[in-house]
């Protein structure tokens, strides 16, 4: 196997923009470039202020600033990069379906398979081809099924390569990855392109931490990463309903459970319940494997962390309603935060709009104020769900921008993400300008109840009675 001296990235989004950015800015030796069909997308990226670059990442735009145009390169000629490169990441969207067999459960692998096809028609020379998205297991036999038999007779070796990056962390994630696992084939060209992608990382990894696996392994460990992260949230707010009725504090029992080196203390916060592009998705075809290969028990097993997440985002909104006198129809109510979590602009799954969607049901008037999401996405967020009218959405709900001024005749307050801004506001100047009673309900545990409660507050955390 040839040294690799250039990569193609096909897709421009959360995964192959960091991702990408990083294996640049670490092997200048390597020339990297992204490519995407969205024009506008690649636009933003060869953006001149880097502050308007598509995504947010801390760290990110100081690497971009480094290594753009020397190695690291975003274009639209996908074909032209396609054919320059030895090693082909496919970093496109898997979304689920929303339509026909799996609808609502299995990834759509359309994007995918379109991204095969495409390497299959333009590859003139042998290429390792990386699937990068989070993808459900087979695919990359899906992908050399299709590059075997449409290609112009070169050599493909489909490598597997999860990603683990969370968002808002990812460039740290990248830069010192707990792991990185590379599934592939073993026969011995498998095994070369495993090497050669190892060697990518092990310009600044240690070889010890890049694990080599068969593709079965490699894909399936993603899930089961994810579906083990999102069931100890969903653990842990299931416990959470228990406190709220109880006088067991959602916190200590955290931490001392935590303590137990066994469990560890991550990922052991009560929220609103998981978003984010991964979990739900990741889960949702765990259950749709194991239902196709005839194993009820085990789906019905991993799609209880889904529903019970669902009841935590239902059961918050619900909370909301029956403490403001079981009516909000009217109620100013203002959301604070919008994205799935703290320091990112993604909103995708984000409990927000589950929350925002189960009070406008109520006829509340809710106004939403978030650092990072801009107005459009969160109404493009609501149309999605389709539950009424777009006019309707933007009567119910506003944007506003500035987060104290929201606030003025408002009957209540909820924190739906933990940006650490909200932690720092004059919550005496938000008492004054409210309704009284005042209400905030702290779907992130985020504030301090002694001093919300001084203040005057009927104040809700979510885990505590
Ligand atoms: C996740 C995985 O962490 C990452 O490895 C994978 O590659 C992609 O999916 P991400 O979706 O970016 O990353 O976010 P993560 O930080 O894992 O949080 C997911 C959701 O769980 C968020 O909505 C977060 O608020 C919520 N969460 C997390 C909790 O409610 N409580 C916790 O204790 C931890
Ligand atoms: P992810 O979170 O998996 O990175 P995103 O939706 O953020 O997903 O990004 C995926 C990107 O892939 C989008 O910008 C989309 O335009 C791009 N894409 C999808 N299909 C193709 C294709 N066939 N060729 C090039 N780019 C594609």
């Amino acid at each position: 196997m040839k040294k690799i001296s250039k990569i193609c990235c096909i897709g421009a989004g959360y995964v192959g923009g960091p991702t990408m950015s990083v294996i640049a800015n670490q092997c200048p030796h390597i020339q990297v470039t992204v490519v995407d069909i969205n024009e506008a997308r690649i636009a933003q990226w060869n953006t001149e202020d880097l502050n308007q670059l598509p995504i947010y990442e801390p760290g990110l735009k100081e690497i971009i600033a480094e290594s753009r145009g020397k190695n690291l390169f975003f274009s639209t000629e996908v074909d032209q990069a396609i054919a320059e490169a030895q090693m082909i990441f496919i970093s496109v969207n898997t979304p689920t379906k929303t339509y026909g067999k799996g609808k609502g459960q299995a990834a759509d692998l359309k994007f995918v398979e379109l991204c095969a096809r495409n390497i299959a028609k333009v590859a003139k020379e042998d290429k390792i081809v990386v699937e990068k998205s989070t993808l459900p297991v087979r695919t990359a036999e899906a992908i050399k099924n299709i590059l075997d038999n449409t290609g112009n007779g070169v050599r493909f070796e489909i490598l597997s390569n999860p990603e683990f990056l969370a968002e808002g962390t990812a460039i740290e994630d990248l830069l010192h990855a707990d792991r990185v696992l590379i599934g592939g084939d073993d026969t011995p060209t498998g095994k070369a392109a495993k090497n050669a992608l190892s060697e990518v990382y092990e310009n600044w990894l240690p070889k010890e931490r890049i694990l080599q696996t068969n593709v079965w392994s490699s894909e399936l460990s993603k899930l089961v990463a994810n579906a083990f992260l999102a069931q100890r949230v969903s653990s842990i707010n299931s416990i959470s309903a228990l406190c709220e009725k109880t006088d067991a504090n959602i916190a200590e029992i955290s931490r001392a459970i935590g303590f137990d080196s066994r469990i560890g203390p991550k990922f052991l916060n009560a929220s609103v319940g998981f978003g984010g592009s991964c979990f739900q998705k990741d889960i949702l075809n765990l259950v749709y494997i194991a239902r196709s290969f005839g194993l009820p028990e085990v789906a019905d097993y991993w799609e209880q962390v889904i529903l019970m997440n669902d009841y935590q985002k239902r059961r918050f909104a619900d909370l909301m309603i029956q403490t403001l006198y079981n009516t909000v129809s009217g109620k100013k109510i203002v959301l604070y935060g919008w994205a799935f979590k703290k320091d990112t602009n993604d909103t995708r799954e984000s409990a927000a709009i589950y929350i925002a969607d189960a009070l406008m049901d109520e006829q509340a008037q809710l106004v939403v104020y978030d650092p990072k999401v801009p107005k459009e996405r969160i109404y493009a967020d609501l149309d999605y769900l389709g539950t009424r009218d777009p006019q309707k959405n933007r009567d119910l709900l506003t944007v506003a921008t500035d987060p104290l001024e929201a606030t003025r005749d408002a009957h209540a307050v909820a924190v739906v993400t933990e940006w650490d801004e909200f932690k720092g506001y004059d919550w005496k100047k938000i008492y004054e300008h409210m309704l009284k009673p005042a209400f905030v309900f702290d779907g992130r545990r985020l504030l301090d109840t002694h001093t919300m409660r001084d203040i005057g507050f009927n104040y809700y955390k979510i885990g505590e009675a």
